[in-house]
């Protein structure tokens, strides 16, 4: 049967999309681990813990393979000491499945490393698109004053590991205030993988 066309209005402020088929949010209590300062994390998540950093509306027509999943992310903005408020980030389940961004509102920076490590920023504006390929582990970052809101595409069968973060101790970089701006710190927590653990990776490619 066919699927019926849609069409989604998304407000670029609030990151709202019409027709939505789900909504999920992260508060600064899901965020445990993330951040660089643990002792101020955990002070500020006694006062402020239920505020929600993140939130994704996404619509996900179907299951099948070949279709879509697109939907909206906002950002409040925020530092835990210097280091910006970000999501926590992921590789593909299925590691050749890339993504878009699109900014609609606010400044940030898309981090992103390969499997072997290598990092790579992109910064995130207005009516710019970001391609996130195939393989690379990615997580935003909102460097602004303001919530970063972007729209994102991708294809509906490539799963989300979380793990890979988390294994690592994070990512090989973390994105700190720089005066008025931003730059990348080396993660000084960060266990690069081993051979194994990378070719794990490539083995998810179908
Ligand atoms: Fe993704």
């Amino acid at each position: 049967m066919l699927e019926e066309p849609t069409a989604h209005a998304i407000d670029p402020l609030s990151g709202a999309m019409s027709g939505a088929s789900g909504r999920y949010e992260k508060k600064l209590s899901d965020l445990v681990g993330l951040y660089a300062d643990s002792a101020l994390f955990e002070a500020r998540e006694k006062s402020h813990g239920q505020d929600v950093v993140y939130q994704v509306d996404e619509k996900r027509p179907s299951q099948a393979a070949g279709d879509l999943i697109f939907g909206t992310t906002w950002m409040q903005p925020g530092r835990i000491g210097d280091e910006f408020f970000m999501t926590r980030g992921h590789i593909h389940a299925r590691g050749n499945r890339p993504e878009t961004y699109y900014g609609e509102s606010g400044t940030g920076v898309m981090l992103l490393e390969s499997p072997e490590g290598e990092i790579r920023t992109l910064e995130i504006q207005p009516r710019l698109m970001v391609y996130v390929p195939p393989l690379w582990i990615h997580r935003s970052v909102n460097t602004g004053a303001t919530p970063l809101v972007m729209s994102f595409c991708y294809p509906s069968d490539s799963g989300q590991n979380y793990d890979i973060i988390a294994r690592s101790d994070g990512m090989a970089c973390r994105v700190v205030a720089d005066g008025t701006g931003w730059k990348t710190i080396p993660n000084a927590s960060y266990r690069a993988r081993s051979k194994d653990e990378i070719a794990a990776v490539y083995a998810t490619c179908d």
